[in-house]
């Protein structure tokens, strides 16, 4: 019989968000071009989306490109555009084979228009898939978002932190809304939230690790969701009611 591990989760999976930071050191120390740490990363971006399922993970964002990265070197930018769209289009292929459903946040007015078609074809292939929802932050800054979000306060009557947190995802083509990350990873060795889900992380329990992406592997991810599930998270108040549920 397959060996199984018992975690303590939510009724619900959870959402875990990542910084997924190291990638250009990572090449460095290898003497190869940062494009080539980016490439390594898009094979640890597989290997962890087929990993989350199983660990309890039912919303997984990840950051792939910050506004504030359009200060990087063309080549760089256009290397990583192009990694994001091939990704998307593969996946788009594969929309039937992998219960996963992809979407985008950010801005797209800034981006190629062949990265656009290729977030266009992957939304669409996989919008009726029902696993993990996959969000994919490209052109993003919370910073920004919140902003936007706030100038359409202005016009409002009345403003609760539900509709806050909708209106947050029209601004970033997130149609569910922007939902709370309940848990933060960030690789790479800096301890910083660099303009990522500033709001959405309010109560996010925090995981920093000093491997670089292109290392970060399911045991990592495994160790961030155990460590996730051991801590008493009280928003303030008393310790939120857990279910156990077994993980296969
Ligand atoms: C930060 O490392 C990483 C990025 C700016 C890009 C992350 C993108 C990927 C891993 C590819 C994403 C692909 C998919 C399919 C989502 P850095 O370059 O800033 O590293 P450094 O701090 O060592 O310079």
């Amino acid at each position: 019989m397959k060996k199984s591990t018992l975690y303590i989760v939510p009724p619900q999976g959870i959402h875990v968000a990542i910084v997924m930071d190291g990638n250009g050191r990572w090449a460095e120390m290898r003497g190869l071009p940062r494009s080539a740490g980016h490439r390594a990363g898009v094979d640890v971006v597989s290997r962890i989306v087929h990993a989350a399922p199983r660990l309890g993970i039912d919303t997984l964002t990840l950051f792939a490109f910050s506004s504030n990265n359009w200060q990087r070197s063309p080549g760089e930018v256009g290397a990583l555009f192009g990694l994001l769209e091939s990704y998307f289009f593969q996946e788009a292929r594969r929309a039937a084979e992998h219960d996963v459903r992809i979407s985008v946040i950010g801005r797209r007015d800034r981006l190629p228009s062949a990265l656009v078609s290729a977030i266009d074809a992957v939304e669409t292939a996989t919008a009726e898939n029902s696993g993990l929802h996959l969000r994919i932050a490209v052109d993003y800054s919370a910073r920004d978002s919140m902003l936007q979000a706030a100038c359409w306060m202005v016009s409002a009557t009345e403003v609760t932190q539900q509709e806050f947190s909708r209106r947050l995802g029209d601004v970033t083509h997130s149609p569910d809304g922007s939902p709370d990350v309940d848990l933060l990873i960030r690789t790479g060795g800096e301890q910083r939230l660099s303009d990522f889900m500033l709001w959405e992380c309010a109560y996010a329990e925090l995981h920093f690790l000093d491997r670089m992406w292109p290392d970060f592997d399911v045991a990592d991810l495994e160790t961030a969701v155990r460590d996730f599930h051991a801590r008493d998270r009280r928003f303030g108040s008393v310790p939120v009611t857990v279910a156990t549920v077994a993980i296969q």
